[in-house]
């Protein structure tokens, strides 16, 4: 039997000029060509694809038979010698000595030709297999694998932080409710960060990594009701070690997506010059430089001035990333737009030291982050003052009566990185299944 190999591994498995290395293949038809007397068949495999071709006077007649009957997304075990093809898709081409039909796909529903977005996403569960939503999912994982690389390497502790949570941490308007037992109700985590910076205090420099929850009510391309955030949470750092942090997390990911995963790019059409730039130190304005730039280029972006104190919307933040070839850190925003845990800019408390960082080319936010209150008193004046019961909090709070230090930390949206990294433009197409206002299926 010739050895299983993956398409991914053929070029390992070249033969001489005349005697080629028998391998096999196990995968499902992706497509097909035929003139008659020869049958180009292209194999995938989830590793690659690779055209496998059968001449009819090379094959029994019974593997040129079954050739012809295989159908698009059957699945085949197809035995063949490899050889090197520059013509070929991926330089490679497999001569066909046997095939075997493991099942016969009927009607596969997505063909080559153009289907809408909405009809793919009913058949989300078949469209992965398709090339571009094969690369960015295969993008999506070289970021998380990246993500967890530089944290890990540098001395970070992985901290899982719990799903279901009494209370609120990021906002009371956007809360997934559950029933809990006799203790009333729980809520969908809106982030981890609250319990990320007990393990700060435990471990000194952690991360907690998992999905969040937001019942947004929005519609928009950039918001998911269920995502995957990154939640970096260090102490003794400052809001300025945290930008750097930040800048270099970014920047090795998307160095790491350009160098390993060259071809899945490719397969989107990526235009990567605008990654490859991509280096430290990000770019640096503060929110009132920010609103001083809306006000000059608004006219360009038909975008309104706006007035002190409101947040940015989606096209302000595509302006201001307009302005600068990598992402940009807008700094220092009003402390009222933000959660309640950001600690106020000692010189001027009414700005908070956090940043959001913007990706080039309309992506938006990727980041959110901050500086937290260490200081016990003020902490409890903020719960109070955003509506929140202290009560709920005393657990938190205990992190200021013992032992206290001034930390940082931030959450990345793997969606957001890995849309911008990708070139497309929604956020449900770089994950598997996505959620949304008006999607649960499948
Ligand atoms: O700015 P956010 O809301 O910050 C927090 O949750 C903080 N607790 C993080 C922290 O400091 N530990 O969200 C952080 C990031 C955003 O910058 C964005 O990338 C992503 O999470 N994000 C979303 N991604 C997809 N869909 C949504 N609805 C998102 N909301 C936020
Ligand atoms: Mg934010």
């Amino acid at each position: 039997m010739a050895p299983h190999v993956y398409i991914q591994d053929i070029a390992e498995y070249l033969g001489t000029e005349d005697v080629g290395t028998e391998v096999t293949i196990k995968g499902w038809l992706y497509n097909k060509r035929s003139s008659g007397k020869i049958q180009f068949l292209q194999v995938r495999d989830g590793t690659g694809i690779i055209q496998a071709v059968a001449f009819v006077k090379d094959v029994s007649p019974e593997v040129f038979a079954r050739c012809e009957q295989a159908t698009q997304e059957s699945s085949i075990i197809v035995t063949g010698t490899v050889r090197e093809d520059p013509r070929a898709p991926g330089g490679h081409e497999l001569s066909i000595t046997d095939l075997e039909i493991v099942q016969l796909a009927q009607d596969y529903p997505i063909t080559p030709k153009d289907h809408g977005v909405g009809f793919l996403m009913e058949h989300r569960h078949l469209w992965l297999r398709s090339r571009k939503p094969h690369a960015a999912l295969r993008i999506r994982a070289e970021v998380i694998r990246a993500t967890q690389d530089y944290l890990d390497d540098d001395g970070f502790v992985r901290f899982d932080t719990p799903i279901l949570t009494p209370c609120a941490a990021e906002g009371t308007s956007n809360l997934f409710a559950t029933e809990y037992f006799d203790l009333g109700k729980a809520y969908l985590a809106q982030t981890g960060q609250l319990y990320a910076e007990a393990g700060a205090m435990a471990f000194g420099k952690v991360y907690c990594f998992g999905p969040t929850f937001r019942a947004e009510k929005s519609k928009t391309r950039r918001h998911l009701t269920e995502f995957w955030m990154v939640e970096p949470e260090v102490a003794y750092l400052t809001h300025e070690g945290n930008l750097e942090l930040q800048e270099n997390l970014v920047s090795y990911i998307v160095q790491r997506v350009l160098e390993r995963r060259a071809d899945d790019l490719e397969t989107l059409e990526r235009d990567t010059r605008i990654l490859e730039n991509v280096l430290p130190p990000f770019p640096r304005i503060t929110y009132d430089e920010a609103l001083g730039l809306i006000e000059e280029k608004g006219a360009e972006y038909d975008c309104p001035a706006l007035p002190w104190g409101e947040d940015l919307g989606a096209p302000h933040e595509t302006l201001l990333a307009d302005q600068f070839e990598r992402p940009v850190f807008v700094t220092h925003y009003p402390t009222k737009v933000k959660a309640f845990y950001m600690e106020p800019e000692s010189s001027r408390p009414e700005v908070a030291r956090c940043a959001d960082l913007l990706a080039p080319e309309g992506y938006g936010e990727i980041i959110g982050g901050s500086e937290r209150i260490s200081d016990l008193a003020l902490l409890e004046e903020r719960l109070v003052q955003w509506g929140l019961n202290p009560d709920d909090y005393q657990w938190y709070l205990d992190l200021r009566r013992y032992g206290t230090v001034p930390h940082s930390g931030f959450g990345m949206g793997i969606e957001r990185v890995t849309a911008w990294i990708c070139g497309l433009p929604h956020l449900r197409e770089v994950i598997p299944f996505p959620r949304m206002l008006y999607r649960i299926y499948p």
